[in-house]
């Protein structure tokens, strides 16, 4: 049993302690302040054989001729993208990047150093850091890219089937999504038995076709299909009344993510350092 003399005497030493490394974090942050900038990423998916963008800006710099932006990959050994000088250097560029990266060299100035990527693979997938230095310091934040396929759901009358049915279709979906369907009369309702969802693989072996069909509908009701994987999440409404036929689609990414990091290199940068804050942005 710890007596009480000793409860207080390690108490003490505790807030010392504690004292102590807020104030080095404190002095840390006012000298590392000249060397260090804020870079921040915002995390999205790609989207299969389209253009993706990853995001990241930087505290901005008037002298472009001092900011050098580099995109490096965790597990790929050369860089995903460099610029400096105010030009694009691809000579330490890994053969996987070639010819399908892109800054938006006009937005550089205003500190966007975001990277286009172009015809995205599910082999792009994975950490990537943006790393910056301008005259004022440097900086960096990793940033988590996801890829998969997504695409958004068309609901039609499907006047083929033998009752009165919907057709759900969305040409690319990767990996396989859940289908789900819903109705604004019978909320809550599980549609499940009178439905039937079936996955077709493209012809790139990798995305699939997704079509589910609702049967037994019934007139002036708006009906949802739901299609989700951990990377997205579309829906396609369909309301048939006996005039007209109303649709309205979305899709929404999953799990986007700002990530602001604040690293500070100074004598004391064992205290609490790098920082990173993450901000769902949901
Ligand atoms: C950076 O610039 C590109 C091209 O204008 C733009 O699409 C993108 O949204 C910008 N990024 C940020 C974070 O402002
Ligand atoms: C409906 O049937 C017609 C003729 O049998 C066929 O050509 C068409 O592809 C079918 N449509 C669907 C959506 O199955
Ligand atoms: C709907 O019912 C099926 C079985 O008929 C079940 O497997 C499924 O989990 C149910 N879905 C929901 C959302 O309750
Ligand atoms: C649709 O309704 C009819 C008549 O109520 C029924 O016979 C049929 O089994 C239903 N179809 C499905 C897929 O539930
Ligand atoms: C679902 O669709 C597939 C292919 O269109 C068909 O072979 C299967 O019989 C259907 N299942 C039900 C329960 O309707
Ligand atoms: C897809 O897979 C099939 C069968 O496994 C194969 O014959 C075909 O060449 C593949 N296509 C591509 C584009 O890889
Ligand atoms: C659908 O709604 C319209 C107008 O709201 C109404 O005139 C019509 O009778 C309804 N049809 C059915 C089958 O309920």
């Amino acid at each position: 049993m710890a007596s009480l003399g000793q409860v207080i005497f390690w108490s003490i030493i505790s807030i010392i302690i504690i004292l102590a490394g807020a104030i080095a974090f404190i002095i840390g942050f006012g000298i590392s302040g000249r060397h260090s900038i804020t870079v921040t990423t915002l995390t999205s998916a790609g989207n299969i054989g389209e253009d993706g963008i990853l995001s990241c800006t930087f505290e901005p710099d008037i002298k472009l001729a001092d900011i050098v932006i580099q995109w490096l990959k965790e597990g790929v050994m050369g860089l995903v993208h460099e610029f400096k000088e105010g030009k694009d250097v691809l000579s330490n560029q890994d053969k996987m990047f070639r010819g399908r990266t892109a800054v938006f060299s006009d937005q550089v100035i205003v500190g966007n150093a975001s990277l286009r990527l172009k015809n995205v693979q599910l082999t792009d997938a994975g950490t990537y850091k943006c790393y910056i230095i301008t005259s004022k310091g440097k900086g960096n934040a990793n940033l988590e890219y996801k890829t998969g396929a997504f695409s958004i759901p068309e609901v039609n009358v499907d006047y083929n089937a033998s009752s009165e049915s919907l057709r759900c279709e969305a040409p690319r979906w990767f990996p396989q999504p859940t289908v789900v369907w819903a109705s604004q009369v019978d909320q809550g309702a599980n549609f499940s038995d009178v439905s039937n969802t079936s996955f077709e693989l493209n012809s790139e072996n990798v995305t699939m076709k997704v079509v589910s069909v609702l049967y037994n509908v019934t007139i002036n009701n708006t009906y949802s299909c739901m299609i989700e994987n951990d990377i997205a999440k579309a829906t396609g409404d369909i309301k048939v009344t006996d005039s007209e036929i109303k649709r309205r689609s979305h899709l929404q990414l999953l799990n986007s993510k700002a990530s602001l990091c604040v690293s500070a290199y100074s004598a004391i940068d064992w205290v609490l350092l790098p920082l990173c804050f993450y901000l769902m942005l949901k």
